[in-house]
């Protein structure tokens, strides 16, 4: 019985361990903490988009303006009132999977 206990106990512990490697899906992260502003597909729309006018889409002309990197710092630092800083929010490697994710929203 002791014994089942502890192997089950080993099992829970994989899957917790496997759950929060993937918690730097880019996808699962902008869903979870973007999408609710940004849209979707990258694109503001209906009343997010008239409450944010200044919220760029990201489309491909945006996005050849704005590296993996450089998303990543605005991340880090916020940009004037609406977009704040996700530095307390997201780990490091959660900011690169979701900054390469905006990339693939843009294509
Ligand atoms: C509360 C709503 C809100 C949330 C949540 C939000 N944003 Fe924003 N975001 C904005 C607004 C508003 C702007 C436009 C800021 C400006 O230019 O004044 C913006 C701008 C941006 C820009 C463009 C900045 C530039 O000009 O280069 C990027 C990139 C961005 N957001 C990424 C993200 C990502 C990635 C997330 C999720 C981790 C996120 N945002 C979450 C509201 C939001």
């Amino acid at each position: 019985m002791t014994k089942h206990l502890v192997m089950l106990g080993l099992l829970l512990a994989g899957s917790v361990t496997m759950a929060s490697a993937q918690a730097a899906d880019g996808k699962t992260v902008y869903d979870a903490q973007c999408k609710k502003c940004h849209g979707a597909t990258g694109t503001p729309a209906g009343a997010m988009a008239k409450r944010f006018p200044k919220m760029p889409a990201f489309d491909a002309a945006f996005l050849a303006k704005r590296s993996e990197d450089s998303i990543v710092t605005i991340l880090t630092k916020g940009k004037n009132a609406d977009m704040k800083s996700f530095k307390d929010k997201m780990s490091a490697n959660e900011m690169k999977a979701v900054a390469k994710y905006l990339h693939t929203l843009g294509k």
